[in-house]
């Protein structure tokens, strides 16, 4: 990840150098973790800079805010504008957005009385989250001695700052133990998810995947998966995942803005499948990557142009939405 290429940050409301996007060390949001963002990915497509699933994105910002009782003082179309604006400004064609709206400095109770939101949209080129090797070839990951929480603890539908401690512990562990990634069980000794990603398994020609029973964060890279896998007429069914149906899968992979599409090789040096990706994960793979980049039309819906101009409606979209 390279930081050091972004020049431009979004802060609330105004286009100001990353070097002066700071917050006070009062603020909220650093005690306690309070605050929620997202994280997107920019792609580049033959109609120039794309946004993949900027709608889904927004709509999971706002209601992770709404939980948590956070105002966002911008509208959609607002931030819509402000994600393509701190693209433009710096230049990327492609890069991961994050916006993030957290609480600002006024109380320091757990209660946060007063304290501002603040808003603030980053920018910066991210190669794949699991390496390009991880990509192509697969990971090795490792059950987690952490457990994720469940959502009587904690929402795991939102998308809050705090929250990913439980992650951070486990993906620590697991890379200090030589893996590239955890998987955590949930509180009833299911499969959940990745630290940073969902969990896919293919067995006897079926997709299998959890949902938010199972203390997930409701991903948009599974929802655009489970719909592509439904377009290769793939059989698809939700439920709840054991580690042994992980174990003896035929193949199994990670899905996740950052992680994109990822196939999982051995887990606690157990291989998956033969220990490569195997068909239908690199299928499923060379769509999604087809999807991002533009060349699928079926899915041009899902790419938001960074150069289009606040609530113009482009040829091309209306097509993909009739
Ligand atoms: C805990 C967790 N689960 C799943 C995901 C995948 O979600 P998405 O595909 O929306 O990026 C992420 C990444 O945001 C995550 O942090």
């Amino acid at each position: 990840m390279t930081f050091a290429e972004s020049k431009w940050v979004w802060m609330d409301g105004n286009v100001i150098p990353w070097r002066d996007a700071t917050t006070h060390v009062s603020a909220h949001a650093l005690h306690y973790g309070s605050g929620v963002f997202e994280g997107m990915r920019c792609y580049e497509t033959t109609d120039g800079p794309a946004v993949f699933r900027l709608d889904a994105h927004l709509d999971r910002l706002y209601a992770s805010a709404e939980i948590y009782g956070i105002i966002i003082g911008y509208t959609r179309e607002e931030l819509t504008e402000a994600v393509c604006e701190v693209i433009r400004r710096n230049g990327f064609s492609s890069c991961y957005v994050r916006p993030i709206c957290y609480l600002g400095s006024d109380s320091l109770g757990v209660h946060p009385g007063n304290c501002p939101v603040e808003v603030v949209i980053l920018a910066w080129p991210w190669s794949s989250y699991l390496g390009a090797e991880g990509l192509e070839r697969g990971v090795c990951v490792t059950v987690s001695p952490w457990r994720k929480f469940e959502s009587r603890m904690m929402p795991t539908t939102a998308k809050a700052c705090g929250q990913y401690l439980n992650s951070m512990l486990a993906v620590r562990d697991a890379v200090s133990r030589g893996f590239a990634e955890a998987l955590l069980l949930d509180a009833n000794d299911h499969l959940a998810e990745g630290s940073g990603e969902n969990l896919f398994l293919v067995r006897d020609g079926y997709l299998l995947t959890n949902d938010e029973r199972h203390s997930i964060l409701l991903g948009i890279t599974r929802d655009a998966v489970l719909r592509i896998a439904r377009d290769l007429d793939y059989r698809v069914e939700i439920r709840a995942l054991h580690l042994e149906d992980l174990l003896s899968a035929d193949e199994a992979f990670f899905t996740g803005t950052a992680a994109e599409v990822t196939p999982i090789r051995e887990v606690d040096g157990t291989e998956i499948g033969g220990g490569v990706p195997g068909p239908v994960t690199n299928e499923i793979q060379r769509v999604f990557f087809a999807a991002t980049s533009g060349r699928d039309l079926r899915y041009n819906k899902w790419l938001y142009p960074v150069d289009s101009q606040p609530g113009e409606i482009r040829p091309r979209l209306l097509q993909s939405i009739s």
